[in-house]
C-alpha cells in the first residue's frame, strides 16, 4: 500500500491533475465525503485528507509514504527525514512582507527601528530579518495575519501573497518578496528504501506529468 498525505484547497485542486496524469484518480470528493482515507482507482494506493501544516508531519513519523506541500510548510517544519525529488511547480505564491499603507517600512528599516511582526511563519521571518540585520518580535497567529496592523498590534506581517486581493482589501501594501513559493512532492526516507519500485514509479510519472 502507498499512501500520499494532501490538504485540501488549493494544493488537493491541483494536484489532482498530476496524479491524472500519474494514473491515479481519486475516488472521493473531500468536499463533499467527511472521509479522512479516500480510496483511489488503484487498490493499493490511497489518499489521506490532513491540515496543511501536518503533511511533513505525517510523512516524517510514516503515516504517509509521500505527501504534497507547500516550501512555506516545509521550511517552517524543518526537513528531517524529508526526501525531496521534485518541485510540482503548483500552488505558485511568494512569502511577502505587507504594512500598513501609512506605515513608512523603507525608513523604519533604514532607521534601525525594532519591527512587531505577526505571522505564522515564524522561523522563515526569523531567519529573514536576522539577515537584513533588522531587530523584530515576532507574535505567532495562526490566520487572518491582516488584522494585526489593523489593530494597532504589529507594524508588519510576513503572509502568502498570491492575487494581493486580501492585502488590497485590509489596505495594506507589500514592501518585501521574501521568497517564491511552490508545492513540492516529499518522501519518507525509510519508506523509498522498503517500498523503492512503486514509489519510483509514482515519482517518474509525476516528474513527467510536471514536464521537468
Ligand atoms: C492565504 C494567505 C492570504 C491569502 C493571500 O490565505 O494567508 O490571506 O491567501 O491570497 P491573495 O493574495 O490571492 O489574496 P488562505 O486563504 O490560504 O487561508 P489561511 O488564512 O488559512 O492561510
Amino acid at each position: 500500500m502507498i499512501t500520499i498525505a494532501l490538504s485540501k484547497g488549493r494544493i488537493f485542486e491541483e494536484t489532482l491533475p498530476l496524479l491524472k496524469a500519474a494514473g491515479i484518480c481519486v475516488l472521493d470528493d473531500p468536499d463533499t465525503s467527511r472521509k479522512l482515507i479516500l480510496q483511489t482507482n488503484h487498490s493499493d494506493v490511497r489518499v489521506l485528507v490532513v491540515r496543511a501544516t501536518d503533511v511533513p508531519t505525517y510523512v516524517q513519523y510514516g503515516g504517509a509514504d509521500m505527501g504534497i506541500t507547500g516550501k512555506d510548510t516545509l521550511l517552517e517544519h524543518g526537513c528531517q527525514g524529508l526526501y525531496q525529488p521534485i518541485d510540482l511547480h503548483i500552488a505558485k505564491c511568494r512569502i511577502s512582507v505587507a504594512v500598513r499603507s501609512d506605515f513608512d517600512y523603507v525608513k523604519a528599516v533604514k532607521q534601525g527601528s525594532r519591527l512587531t511582526v505577526a505571522t505564522k511563519y515564524v522561523s522563515i521571518s526569523r531567519e529573514f530579518f536576522a539577515s537584513k540585520g533588522v531587530h523584530v518580535d515576532l507574535i505567532k497567529l495562526y490566520g487572518s495575519m491582516e488584522l494585526a496592523p489593523l489593530v494597532g498590534m504589529a507594524d508588519a506581517i510576513v503572509d502568502l501573497v498570491s492575487t494581493g486581493n486580501t492585502l488590497k482589501a485590509n489596505h495594506l501594501t507589500e514592501v518585501e518578496c521574501i521568497m517564491d513559493i511552490s508545492s513540492r512532492l516529499i518522501v519518507n526516507q525509510a519508506a523509498l528504501k522498503l517500498k523503492q519500485a512503486p514509489i519510483r514509479r509514482i515519482m517518474d510519472a509525476l516528474e513527467l506529468a510536471v514536464g521537468t
